[in-house]
């Protein structure tokens, strides 16, 4: 793999406000300090090469704006990305094409996950499948109903979820007052993590170890090429 590979970091709310975005940055931060204090992936082994530093994006569905699903075929049917009816359709296409990996950062609605990500997840098949991802939610006890709920569905497409049994990330908002901040889309001072004041101490590492186990399959996976 020359180029480096691109991972995207998926954005599960679109409400306005929300607080998903500074969570999903709070997720980047945390890979970003990590990956500078962590070496690279193992290149001893026979079977494992090198591959050149990731690039993080975030990939917010809030402006992906997509109509609720509206293609004629089946997406695991389809054989080229012109297949689909819609243009809309070609641009996600496209843009998760784009990507070797994904991190989903979703907030629990009602004991499941936004209907947005179930409709982004059902546009595309291929585009997919065969690629790592782990899931990250976050909501008053953590959101494990929905994170265990969208780890399914991503296996329904045929992702390589929770590489190296790391699991989903859980992030419990530590109480009423963060709670009602995150309702409003208020600053939750996330910027303090790992300082004195920091909470998700313990995630930000479920995090880095979700993230290292995401790195392997993308090694693995270049060393079968
Ligand atoms: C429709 C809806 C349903 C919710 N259901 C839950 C829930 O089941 N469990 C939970 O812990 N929090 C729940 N919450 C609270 C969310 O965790 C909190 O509002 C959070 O800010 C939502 O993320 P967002 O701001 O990125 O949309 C719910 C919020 C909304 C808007």
């Amino acid at each position: 793999m020359s180029t480096p590979p691109k991972i995207g970091i998926i954005i599960c709310s679109t409400r306005q406000p929300r607080v998903c975005p500074q969570i999903a940055q709070f997720v980047l931060d945390t890979i970003k300090s990590k990956q500078s204090t962590q070496p690279q992936p193992d290149t001893t082994t026979t079977t494992s090469i090198l591959i050149p530093p990731p690039v993080l994006n975030l990939i917010d569905l809030s402006t992906w704006a997509l109509p609720f699903f509206n293609e004629s075929t089946i997406p695991r049917q389809i054989t080229s990305p012109s297949q689909y009816d819609h243009e809309h359709t070609r641009a996600w296409s496209a843009e998760i094409t784009s990507y070797s990996a994904f991190i989903f950062v979703v907030p629990q609605y009602n004991w499941g996950y936004p209907a947005v990500v179930k409709n982004a997840i059902d546009y595309l098949y291929h585009e997919w499948s065969g690629k790592p991802a782990f899931v990250v939610s976050y909501g008053g006890h953590g959101g494990g109903k929905c994170n265990r709920q969208l780890r399914e569905v991503l296996e329904g497409v045929n992702m390589v979820v929770d590489a190296g049994g790391a699991g989903g990330v859980e992030l419990r908002f530590p109480g009423r007052e963060v709670l009602g901040k995150a309702a409003r889309g208020e600053d939750i001072g996330l910027k303090k993590v790992g300082g004195e004041e920091g909470y998700w101490k313990e995630e930000a590492i479920a995090i880095a170890v979700a993230y290292e186990g995401l790195l392997r399959v993308l090694v693995e996976g270049q060393a079968k090429v």
